[in-house]
């Protein structure tokens, strides 16, 4: 593996890919520092720091040579109630970053959603056109282009599973209640990408051995929830005949969903020789670390 000259910084090391992307340099580059705000985090080196407040002082600070920018606000609805918080985190805070790190000659790499397009047609490849149905998706489409225009990098994935900190995700929910004999109820009508969270990190480290510029969609295979809950049933060994379908309608979402959401990431694993959306790969890496934190007893 290359080693990158100087300091590589991973804001949102207190997300699911915050972590894993943060853990995995740290085992394969040089030196790298993690920003968490609310939540610290344990078994990676990492600062407190509030990036509304003050993004460029993080950069001044630091003068990190790659900045990994994964800090956002994930909340879909949250932002549909909060547009103003939402777009200070998502697109002002990014906005700032990307100024900063053009100032010092930092590269950024940055994290971003399916949710930029508007789900009408599906499989969407980078030269596809953005329409985001959603505020959330907006804010991050907005902080998109401030990482474009200082000759960035942007990764977008999707629906997001897996162990780690962050917010509660559907993945490790399915794996939870199956495992305890409980009911899972899964949408069958809106599909998108399911993305292992390690294998964000995997695309991550790989990419900043690269001088890519541009947008790359690096998320897993195309499902539904319903159907993404019975291949996790199927490939854990538990009863397929807990997973129960619904309808998008039967939830009452503040913000509207795109139907269907779903990436085509074969430019990244051509480029990267990460096989991102290999279901079987990515569950083989799923299972083997629930098994690890079963073993250790920190999963019932
Ligand atoms: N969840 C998905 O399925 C999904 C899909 C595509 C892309 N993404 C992207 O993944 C990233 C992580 O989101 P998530 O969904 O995993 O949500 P999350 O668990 O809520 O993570 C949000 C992260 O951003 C950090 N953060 C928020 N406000 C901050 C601030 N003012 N200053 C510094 N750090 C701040 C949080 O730090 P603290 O917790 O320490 O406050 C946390 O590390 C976002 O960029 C999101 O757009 C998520």
């Amino acid at each position: 593996m290359k080693v990158v000259a100087g300091l590589i910084l991973v804001t949102g090391v207190s997300s699911l890919p915050g972590y894993k992307t943060a853990l995995r340099l740290v085992e394969t580059k040089g030196s790298v520092i993690g920003v968490y705000n609310q939540h610290p985090v344990s078994g990676v080196p990492a600062v407190k720091w509030d990036l509304v407040s003050d993004a460029t002082g993080l950069v001044a600070q630091y003068k990190p040579s790659v900045i990994i920018h994964i800090a956002g606000m994930g909340d879909v609805d949250g932002c549909e109630v909060n547009p103003e918080l939402c777009h200070r985190v998502n697109t002002v805070a990014t906005r700032e970053l990307a100024k900063a790190a053009y100032r010092i000659g930092a590269r950024l790499i940055y994290l971003s959603t399916d949710y930029v397009f508007d789900g009408s047609r599906g499989m969407y490849r980078e030269s596809d056109v953005p329409r985001p149905v959603n505020y959330y998706g907006l804010s991050k489409l907005l902080g998109e282009e401030a990482v474009l225009a200082v000759g960035g990098a942007v990764v977008r994935v999707a629906w997001i599973y897996g162990f780690g900190p962050g917010k509660v995700n559907f993945g490790k929910s399915v794996v939870e209640r199956l495992s305890r004999g409980e009911e899972v109820k899964a949408i069958v009508d809106q599909w998108g990408s399911p993305t292992l969270n390690t294998l964000i990190g995997e695309v991550m480290a790989r990419l900043v051995d690269r001088e890519f510029e541009g947008v790359l969609h690096a998320a897993g295979p195309r499902l539904s929830r319903f159907e993404f809950a019975l291949a996790i049933a199927k490939f854990f060994g538990f009863q397929t005949s807990l997973v129960k379908p619904i309808s998008i309608k039967d939830l009452n979402y503040r913000a509207q969903r795109p139907r269907d959401s779903s990436l085509d990431s074969s430019m990244a694993v051509k480029m990267l020789g990460v096989p991102i959306n290999d279901l079987n790969y990515a569950l083989s890496i799923f299972k083997g670390e629930w098994e690890g934190l079963r073993h250790a007893g920190d999963v019932g």
